[in-house]
């Protein structure tokens, strides 16, 4: 074992520890798909990658068409006692923690309405959950009651969430805003077909300021941040700023997939020490991520010691809920970094 993880860490500078190689191996048994072997060991793509590489090495696992255990690496398995890993989340709610029936009409009518989205683009780093989750949010917002009667800002709108914001009827204001000018114009059009009239739509890049007037101006704001430290305090930063004062919710999802648990930490800092803000939830694989369609042009597919397409929706990111209280304060900012996307764990961009 330590052997192992000495040959990791000269591969990578992502923290390795014994228990990613037990996660990896416990993945391994429960399938051979690696898109699976990620999604199940839940450490980041590249660090899964580097470990399989170096497992294979040592001759524990073959590469076929998918990743086995090799009768040597059953026996390592065995005798350090890593078992299958197996996922008994909820059937109903998917992991969800709450109940999409309730508002089954209301998914529906957005599946309809999201029918001709435009696709995601790879320069923006685009990729958008299921229309499930997307309604999950709204109910889980609304659980928590962030929306009925509440101004509610929408950092980056790749997902439409504006738009079953609109269809809930619940927030008395609406505000969204997107870099990508298609996604702009789809909601813009959709809230004229609705004769919807409480919302306002802007064209943004959010490395920019926000401008005076989104400051301290909304009840709940609700992003999907790039999975970099720097990206989370711009886009999270700036959800803050937007809101009232104390008392006030964000929600946000960070993944397991591009993100260590040593990165996690280096978060959940920065949302405790500099934003002085506190985290009531984080609710596991909450989003659910339709694959991209780009998934050849990612540092991802490069990695891959097979290249296989995903067959399922494999990316998943947990929602954080934060709340503001006395003295919490976001970020303003202008971000002077061109690539705040990228770090050693990322893979999808
Ligand atoms: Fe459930």
């Amino acid at each position: 074992m330590r052997e192992i993880i000495g040959k990791v860490k000269e591969k990578t500078n992502i923290p390795v520890y014994e228990r990613t190689i037990e996660n990896v191996v416990s993945a391994v048994q429960a399938s051979s798909d690696i898109w699976r072997i990620v999604d199940l060991s839940e450490e980041p793509l590249p660090l899964v990658v580097t470990v399989l590489e170096t497992l294979k090495e040592f001759g524990y696992v073959e590469f076929r068409d998918g990743v086995f255990l090799t009768e040597k690496g059953k026996k390592f398995a065995d005798e350090y006692g890593i078992g299958k890993r197996e996922d008994y989340t909820c059937p109903h709610c998917e992991g969800k923690t709450v109940n999409i029936d309730a508002f089954s009409e209301l998914l529906e009518q957005f599946k309809e309405i999201v029918k001709d989205r435009p696709q995601p683009k790879h320069e923006f780093d685009q990729a958008y959950v299921t229309p499930e989750t997307t309604v999950a949010r709204i109910i889980l917002m609304h659980t928590r009651g962030d929306l009925e009667n509440k101004e509610v800002f929408v950092l980056g709108d790749d997902d439409l969430t504006s738009i079953a914001l609109m269809l809930s009827g619940l927030p008395k204001r609406i505000a969204v805003l997107d870099i990508d000018d298609r996604l702009t114009k789809f909601i813009e059009k959709t809230a004229d077909e609705l004769g919807y009239s409480n919302i306002e739509i802007f064209t943004f890049d959010l490395r920019k300021p926000l401008p005076d007037y989104a400051l301290r101006k909304f009840d709940t704001f609700i992003t999907d941040p790039p999975e970099t430290v720097d990206a989370i305090r711009a886009f999270v930063g700036r959800g803050i700023a937007t809101l009232k004062g104390p008392g006030c919710a964000g929600y946000f999802g960070i993944t397991r997939r591009e993100s260590s648990l040593d990165k996690w930490r280096e978060i959940q800092k920065l949302l405790l020490n500099e934003f002085n803000v506190v985290i009531t939830d984080i609710i596991r694989n909450f989003n659910e991520y339709v694959n991209w369609g780009y998934e050849e042009e990612t540092r991802a597919w490069k990695l891959l010691p097979m290249k296989v397409k995903p067959t399922y929706n494999w990316y998943k990111s947990y929602m954080f809920r934060i709340q503001t209280l006395e003295g919490s304060k976001g970020y303003e900012e202008e971000i002077k970094d061109e690539d705040i996307y990228n770090d050693e764990e990322a893979s999808t961009t």
